[in-house]
């Protein structure tokens, strides 16, 4: 099994390119099910999860061509040998297989698709998801660990208040919108950069969507026949991390390839805690701070602070003098993270929902893992801010999401190597 080797406290000088965002590109995969022509997308991270949907694409029936070096995914939908399954197998690594199901329902009037399950950092039901497509028409029953829906005469537009936000609930309601009949009204609803990103790929295959705060309103359409081209947005997750990085440990770490509009909450938390970060709109530069401040933060659905970045932040709370605290608001589970970062050295105690990180502490290196992708890169981020060698385990989680991880890091002189 692979693991990652680093060597701690070498500054971070150099520049770093942020690639696609994988929780946009996933959605916008299941989305090509809705097209009745050719789809290329560009900017694609080249990353497990990724490859995991595309193999469950491949399985339903989606001609697909990957031309890896230019990120480069183009789709086909010959609409003649579809399977409107999506197998246990496919669907138990990454949760978001679940996404095809509106599209699949929406477009054939019938799905089977493999219920996710829990996973590390939470239950994660998908009843918000069936909630949706029930308002939309669709009988739904459970059976033998799968959901099995059907919509005979078609989905039928509707005015569909969700109970909580839920980000994979909203996606898969608006792809089920684009092919049910009439107007569809979404309330409450999440409104992700990559709900934004897929709502920009929906329109150009057609779709006539309109939003406004939490309100998503979807004219229905008859699938898409234009050839449509979308370039992803890029990781704010991916950026956020780096970004953190920078913060710890920059000697100059310049990020670009973004748009620093979208992670407005991100940039202005770290400037509270005192980090030196210069805002070019497309790019920006961090220089790691002598003194940082304590801060409080919650997590919350965009545009507040996201959980994607709970674990990252924790690290560089580490350094931060007095007490912080995190309340995780999104996921029950999601402090696997602090037992291995506590073996290095960090203060933390988790009371409820809340952590608070005692600082500032020194980390020493030591073997660690984790069991979820961002709970995995702050366990690398601890590392480079260590003192001696860190050796994280599992680094599958860390493939599933962050494309190129090390070399990266690489560039910008860490000490870092796969193993
Ligand atoms: C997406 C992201 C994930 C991120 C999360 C929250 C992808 C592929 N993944 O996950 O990285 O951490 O948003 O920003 O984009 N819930 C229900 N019932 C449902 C659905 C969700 O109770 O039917 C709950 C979840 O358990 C969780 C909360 O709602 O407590 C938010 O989850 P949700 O926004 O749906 O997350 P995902 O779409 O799974």
């Amino acid at each position: 099994m692979q693991k990652l080797l680093i060597k701690g406290k070498k500054e971070l000088f150099g520049t770093i390119s942020i690639s696609g965002s994988k929780n946009a590109t996933l959605p916008i995969l299941a989305a090509s099910i809705l097209s009745n022509n050719g789809v290329k997308l560009a900017n694609v991270p080249m990353v497990k999860d990724i490859f995991t949907m595309l193999e469950l694409l491949k399985f339903i029936g989606i001609k697909i061509r990957i031309k890896k070096k230019q990120k480069v995914i183009e789709l086909k939908n010959n609409n003649k040998k579809i399977n409107t399954l999506a197998p246990y197998k496919l669907v138990k690594t990454m949760r978001a297989g679940v996404l095809v199901l509106g599209a699949l329902l929406t477009k054939y009037k019938k799905a089977k698709v493999s219920l996710p399950g829990g996973c590390a950092i939470g239950t994660r039901p998908v009843d918000l998801h069936l909630f949706a497509l029930k308002k939309l028409g669709a009988k739904i029953k459970i059976k033998d660990g799968y959901i099995i829906a059907e919509a005979k005469k078609g989905l039928v537009g509707s005015k569909i208040k969700f109970p909580s936000i839920s980000v994979g609930a909203t996606e898969n309601a608006l792809l089920a919108a684009f092919g049910a009949k009439g107007k569809t009204v979404l309330l409450n609803c999440a409104v992700e950069p990559e709900i934004s990103d897929l709502i920009s790929f929906l329109k150009k295959l057609g779709g006539k969507i309109i939003i406004s705060g939490r309100k998503i309103t979807i004219i229905g359409k008859n699938f898409g026949t234009k050839k449509t081209y979308h370039k992803i947005i890029f990781d704010r997750i991916e950026a956020g991390t780096y970004l953190i990085a920078g913060a710890l440990i920059g000697k100059k770490l310049v990020l670009n390839k973004i748009d620093t509009k979208i992670i407005k909450s991100e940039i202005d938390t770290l400037k509270k805690m005192g980090v030196n970060i210069t805002n070019n709109k497309n790019s920006l530069s961090i220089l790691k701070t002598k003194k940082l401040k304590k801060i409080n933060i919650t997590t919350k659905p965009y545009p507040g602070f996201p959980t994607d970045l709970q674990a990252q932040l924790m690290v560089l709370m580490t350094q931060a003098q007095g007490i912080s605290k995190i309340k995780e608001n999104i996921f029950e589970n999601r402090y696997m993270h602090v037992p291995e970062l506590r073996r290095m050295g960090a203060k933390i105690e988790i009371k409820n929902k809340t952590a608070y990180i005692f600082g500032a502490s020194r980390l020493t290196g030591a073997e660690v893992m984790a069991t979820d992708l961002r709970a995995s890169v702050s366990l690398v981020l601890a590392g480079l801010i260590a003192d001696n060698r860190t050796m994280v385990n599992r680094i599958y989680h860390l493939d599933r999401g962050y494309e190129f991880l090390e070399k990266k890091l690489q560039t910008c002189k860490a000490e870092i190597k796969r193993i």
